[in-house]
């Protein structure tokens, strides 16, 4: 079983070959020739620190939904209300989901009614929508596929921005208009600029995970070509111009992976995609968790002193999560009670006697999961680190470079953060900087993504 864990290990100071593909992968992306990396123009850069009004962002991301009113000036957030709910990655139909959303905005916004007084003409809205869509403009975008087990029929290919409006429009509320459309990573970046002004990097590490960056638009040549950005400036005006990448990092395929990574593969409804996600991201970690307990109890290497009828398929019904995962991990206890009853509570005969399982079983069990998670951390951190090299080496001399990071992996859970900032450090060191590599900020982010949003509908509202 040692060595079955010791697949996991990852050392961050030997991926030179995986940035070096990842590298690659990106300016093949942003050439528009294909690979693992969509690489998503997003039409936005970085604010500029003045916009002021009342916005309402809405942000659909993995698990929930949410709504919020902010009250900005001069770019600071003066006053907020906001509320959200649980969604169901099986909601059937792009119907029932764009239904949901709206009922859920007005529901919202009959409730802070007082918060709009005197009702404005149009509301302005920034919409995150935290899945690949490929933006035609600021306001519009066209569902490329869903991730993180979403199935919602009849919205692949269609502009996101538009079902929504027609959802609203058949409420009454033509007057809640979008007028920005992005990603979390872009929304988390643009929230971290007011605090951290050196903020290059977006980074979620939540129930999904993604990337964005800011990019030289010359660098952008899929959007050259297509003669995007076809305006009447100067070769050196266009050459200092920025515009965000959401590169749907979770889609990367260059990572080492295990058989059990493959067999959480076969699993999900996006086989083949998402490779980096279900190595690193919060729906994938307790699949594989499962995969690899029930590995090792059908090897014989765990749990031998129950019949295997009695353990039946661990974790059968799916229930596991990943803040469990991490109790576990840290389950520090002499007798690991904890830890004991948590084995016991996912195999199909839940009176099974705790205590008959040897300590050294129950203390490997505990470093599998920490294996798997160290490993998502270092992944993380590899990819950070690659795109850190690519912004050092492709653009400006930077002293200093944030990265801002939100997500409820990186949060909740314990010693998930303090692993990638060591792992980033030291990974950043290993990699190639040029003569003089910027100071790197990892810094944690609350709220970015609808925050974010209504910022960037601020900036459009300004232009
Ligand atoms: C989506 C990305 C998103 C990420 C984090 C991924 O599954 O494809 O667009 O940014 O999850 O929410």
């Amino acid at each position: 079983m040692e060595q079955f864990i010791q697949q996991f290990d990852c050392d961050v100071t030997k991926m030179h070959d995986v940035s070096h593909h990842m590298l690659q992968t990106m300016k093949s992306g942003l050439a528009g020739k294909g690979g693992s990396l969509m690489m998503i123009p997003s039409f936005t850069d970085t604010p500029s620190g003045n916009e002021s009004g009342v916005f309402l962002a809405v942000d659909f991301g993995g698990t929930n939904l949410r709504c919020l009113l902010i009250k900005t000036e001069l770019n600071t957030i003066r006053n907020k209300v906001q509320r959200s709910m649980v969604l169901d990655p099986k909601i059937p139909t792009g119907e029932i989901l764009f239904s949901t959303i709206a009922s859920f905005i007005v529901e919202f916004l009959e409730e802070n009614k007082s918060f709009l007084e005197p009702r404005p003409e149009v509301l302005p809205v920034g919409f995150t929508f935290s899945f690949p869509i490929q933006q035609t403009s600021i306001a519009s975008g066209k569902l490329i596929m869903w991730t993180k087990e979403f199935v919602a029929s009849g919205v692949v290919g269609k502009d996101v921005v538009e079902l929504l409006h027609a959802e609203l429009a058949k409420r009454k509320y033509e007057w809640v208009k979008v007028v920005a459309l992005c990603n979390d990573t872009v929304g988390t970046l643009c929230a971290s600029t007011t605090e951290h002004p050196t903020a290059k990097i977006g980074v979620i590490l939540g129930t999904g995970s993604n990337a964005c960056y800011q990019e030289r638009m010359e660098a952008i040549t899929k959007i050259n070509q297509e003669g995007a950005s076809s305006s009447s400036s100067s070769s050196s005006e266009a050459a200092s111009k920025k515009m965000i990448i959401n590169m749907e990092w979770g889609g990367y395929d260059g990572f080492p992976s295990t058989p059990e990574d493959d067999e959480v593969n076969h699993m999900t409804r996006k086989q083949g995609q998402q490779r980096l996600e279900k190595m690193v991201s919060g729906r994938y970690l307790p699949m594989l968790v499962r995969v690899c307990m029930n590995k090792c109890i059908r090897c014989g290497w765990i749990l031998n002193c129950f019949d295997q009828e009695k353990i039946g398929v661990w974790d059968k019904n799916e229930e596991l999560s990943l803040i469990e995962i991490g109790k576990v991990e840290h389950d520090r206890s002499p007798n690991m009670d904890m830890a004991r009853s948590f084995i016991i509570r996912f195999c199909e005969d839940k009176s099974l006697d705790k205590n008959a399982i040897p300590l050294h079983e129950v203390v490997l069990i505990r470093s599998l999961f920490h294996a798997i998670v160290v490993r998502s951390a270092r992944y993380a951190a590899v990819a950070i680190s690659t795109l850190i090299q690519h912004i050092v080496t492709t653009g400006e001399q930077l002293e200093e470079l944030t990265v801002a990071i939100d997500g409820s992996v990186y949060h909740k859970h314990i010693g998930y953060k303090e692993e990638l900032h060591a792992s980033v450090d030291k990974c950043c060191k290993s990699l190639m900087m040029g003569p003089t590599p910027p100071e790197v900020h990892v810094v944690g982010t609350q709220d970015g993504s609808g925050l974010g949003a209504a910022i960037i509908a601020a900036v459009q509202v300004a232009h």
